[in-house]
């Protein structure tokens, strides 16, 4: 008894497993800093993550601050601008591309949308120091270029939104920009989303078309109730006189004559002889 609720237990603790954002950032870039720790600057990397983490892409680059500011960096997804700086400042800063891909929905949500891309992330740290430490900080951008977020693969739709999820837990809805990109004004993690009450319709659609089905349904189950009733009514009724026939066959006393289908009693001869009345005279 008491093993099988230690073994619930422990299915419970398995089974909930929370898909923490902050664990994940500093997994992934205490891992990736490990990968590159040999790494020339200003060269991107791109890091396979342990088998159980299968699905999800992370590339590493380590920068320095003045290389930032004055040429500013593409990658993957993202087009960082010239003139962007670490806040707080450091020399040299370490940037960390995420690829979330089928991993986007148990870490992000918005509520009452979908995601119709991966969640896709840039975070920067300081890396001023050569000791693996995982401090992040804010770029801050101090031109007029944002950074660019291109979302390739994803077809326009109605309501469509890009999503931000800053590292402090807040989440912002922006219109998407031509060539489904999005514009940010900072790290973070990002992605396009649609309302969902395009499916919740779709279900209401569904549920309609079942009730339709069912009403037409029941209408023909009606109907062909009603022809079983009337046809077990007429067959019996059918008996019932058949029955009655017989019957009054047994009972005849009148001789029978059929004529074509249908059978008339005939009396053979009149019994009573008329008598004229005129011989009464009162
Ligand atoms: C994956 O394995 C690493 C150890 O290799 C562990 O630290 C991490 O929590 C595991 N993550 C998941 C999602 O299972
Ligand atoms: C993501 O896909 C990979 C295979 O492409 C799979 O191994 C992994 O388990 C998937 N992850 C999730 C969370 O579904
Ligand atoms: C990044 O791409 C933009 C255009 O998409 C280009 O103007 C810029 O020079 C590129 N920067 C680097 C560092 O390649
Ligand atoms: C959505 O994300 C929030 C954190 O922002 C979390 O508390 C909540 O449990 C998530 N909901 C689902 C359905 O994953
Ligand atoms: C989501 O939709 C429900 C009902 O449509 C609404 O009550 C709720 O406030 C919405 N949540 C957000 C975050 O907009
Ligand atoms: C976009 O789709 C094409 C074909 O469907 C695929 O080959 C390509 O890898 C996709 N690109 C990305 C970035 O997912
Ligand atoms: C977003 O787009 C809608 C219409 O598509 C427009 O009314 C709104 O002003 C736009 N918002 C911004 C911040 O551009
Ligand atoms: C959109 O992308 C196409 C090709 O990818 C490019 O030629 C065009 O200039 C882009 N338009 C804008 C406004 O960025």
């Amino acid at each position: 008894m008491i093993l099988f609720c230690c073994s619930c237990l422990l299915q419970n603790v398995q089974g909930s497993k929370v898909y923490s954002r902050d664990s994940l950032n500093s997994f992934v870039y205490d891992y990736a800093f490990k990968k590159i720790s040999r790494s020339r600057t200003g060269k991107l990397y791109d890091i396979s993550l342990p088998l159980n983490y299968s699905g999800m892409e992370v590339s590493i680059l380590r920068m320095r601050t003045r290389s930032l500011w004055m040429k500013g960096a593409n990658f993957s997804f993202f087009d960082i601008p010239t003139r962007i700086l670490p806040w707080p400042f450091s020399r040299r800063v370490v940037l960390v591309y995420q690829n979330l891909g089928n991993w986007s929905t148990l870490y992000y949500n918005v509520s009452n949308y979908t995601f119709v891309a991966p969640v896709v992330g840039l975070l920067a740290y300081d890396s001023s120091t050569s000791s693996p430490h995982n401090e992040l900080i804010e770029l801050n951008l101090m031109g007029d270029n944002p950074i660019v977020v291109r979302f390739p693969n994803v077809s326009l739709s109605v309501g469509m939104k890009c999503v931000r999820f800053s590292t402090n837990g807040m989440v912002e809805l922006s219109n998407v920009t031509r060539n489904n990109s999005c514009m940010a004004r900072g790290h973070g993690h990002f992605s396009i989303v649609v309302p969902s009450r395009l499916s919740d319709e779709k279900t209401k659609e569904r549920v309609w078309k079942w009730w339709v089905i069912g009403f037409a349904g029941g209408i023909v189950g009606l109907i062909l109730l009603l022809v079983v009733m009337i046809v077990v009514y007429k067959l019996t009724k059918g008996e019932k006189i058949k029955k009655m026939e017989r019957q009054s066959e047994r009972n005849e006393v009148l001789d029978t004559i059929w004529i074509g289908r249908s059978r008339m009693p005939s009396a053979s001869g009149i019994r009573t002889q008329p008598e004229l009345e005129n011989s009464y005279v009162p």
